[in-house]
């Protein structure tokens, strides 16, 4: 059953900075069902977070503002949503797991205490017992013994101390997990073993995830749907398969270019030259104009549709369209991010 479980619209929002606007997130509009996995992709400096901040509602104002847009959560308007209703929907709908993960541990509370505590609040009835119970019960999800239970963050490998943040962000069962690139800071092993961990759980729950990252590897092998955005916007979105297949915008398929695996493949792109343009003053038009070698004189000027190149398939360019024949497969992609990384 295809139900939205969220539902983003015209997301504009602003960073005032040094008296000068930071044009963070222009107009993102996305759809997520229950149960899906969709990946922000893009980037440094895309709007990545500060998406997923809006939904949770923590961006920091000031300097960030919301200028537009609506974030509907099963119908309902978060952006409308007092500061109490926001909080119940932290604590029970929305979780996010934060991209400095390292730094989201207190070192001075044992791991347990941490999640216990987390579940104490939420279920409000300050039942201490319980709440250790269902502590234990989560840590053994995320392949922790309940002997480790009274340990400190510091005892913790990388990895584990990823496990025991991802506990945290579950410990409330949220419907939906904001994941702002939960295994950049591991290395590749770890990483595969932890994605692994989160995918599992993500469908034993039935939790629905928006995955934020760099790394097209991950996507690959943990989305159902992507989405690429650049200097604020949607450039690309479809469904993961179609999307490795038919990559369609210059930047989606500069993206893959600069996978490490290309190089060894015929398939090789050249990673695309220069940078994202400075987000206080954006190019009129497409804001990859100045750096897409196929732009025209109309691709500089007015607003650049989102295209629907394909069903379910959205494109922002003028000029690109969808290949006869497919590209990368994602599975492909898989296996390849994977074996280069190790090599
Ligand atoms: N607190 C802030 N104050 C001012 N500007 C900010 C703040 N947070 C983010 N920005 C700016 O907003 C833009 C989008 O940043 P954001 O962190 O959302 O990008 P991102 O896609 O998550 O990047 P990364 O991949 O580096 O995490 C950037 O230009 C960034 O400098
Ligand atoms: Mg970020």
């Amino acid at each position: 059953m295809s139900e939205k479980f969220l539902q983003v619209k015209d997301l504009v929002i602003e960073y005032t900075s040094g008296g000068q606007v930071i044009h963070a997130v222009n107009g993102v509009s996305f759809d997520l069902e229950k149960g899906k996995t969709l990946g922000l992709v893009g980037e440094t400096g895309a709007g990545k977070t500060s998406i997923a901040k809006a939904i949770i509602g923590v961006l920091p104002d000031p300097p960030a503002k919301v200028r537009s847009g609506e974030i509907f959560v099963e119908g309902k308007d978060l952006l409308k949503a007092s500061d109490e209703e926001m909080y119940e929907v932290r604590g029970n709908k929305i979780s996010m797991i934060f991209q400095d993960p390292m730094t989201a541990l207190n070192p001075l509370m044992t791991i347990g205490d941490q999640i216990s505590e987390v579940i104490a609040i939420h279920s409000g009835d300050g039942n201490t017992q319980e709440a250790k119970k269902k502590a234990i019960e989560i840590l053994n999800m995320v392949g922790i013994t309940a002997e480790r239970y009274d340990e400190f963050p510091y005892q913790f490998s990388g990895g584990m101390k990823q496990r025991v943040v991802i506990a945290i962000a579950l410990a409330c069962n949220p419907e939906l997990l904001l994941a702002d690139e939960p295994t950049t800071a591991l290395d590749v092993t770890i990483q595969a073993q932890v994605l692994e961990m989160m995918n599992d759980l993500r469908e034993k729950l039935g939790t629905s995830m928006i995955l934020i990252t760099h790394d097209l590897g991950v996507v690959a092998e943990m989305c159902d749907d992507v989405a690429v955005v650049y200097a604020g916007e949607i450039i690309e979105k479809a469904d993961k398969v179609e999307l490795f297949d038919y990559p369609t915008h210059p930047y989606t398929n500069g993206l893959f270019g600069s996978l490490p695996m290309m190089a060894v493949g015929e398939k090789r792109l050249h990673p695309i030259a220069g940078m994202m343009p400075d987000p206080t003053n954006l190019p009129e038009g497409c804001k990859f104009s100045p750096r897409c070698p196929f732009a025209t004189e109309e691709c500089r000027k007015g607003e650049i549709p989102l295209r629907e190149i394909a069903p379910g398939h959205y494109c922002r360019c003028l000029h690109a369209a969808r290949k006869e024949t497919p590209g990368f497969s994602a599975s492909a992609v898989s296996e390849m991010v994977t074996a280069g990384k190790e090599a």
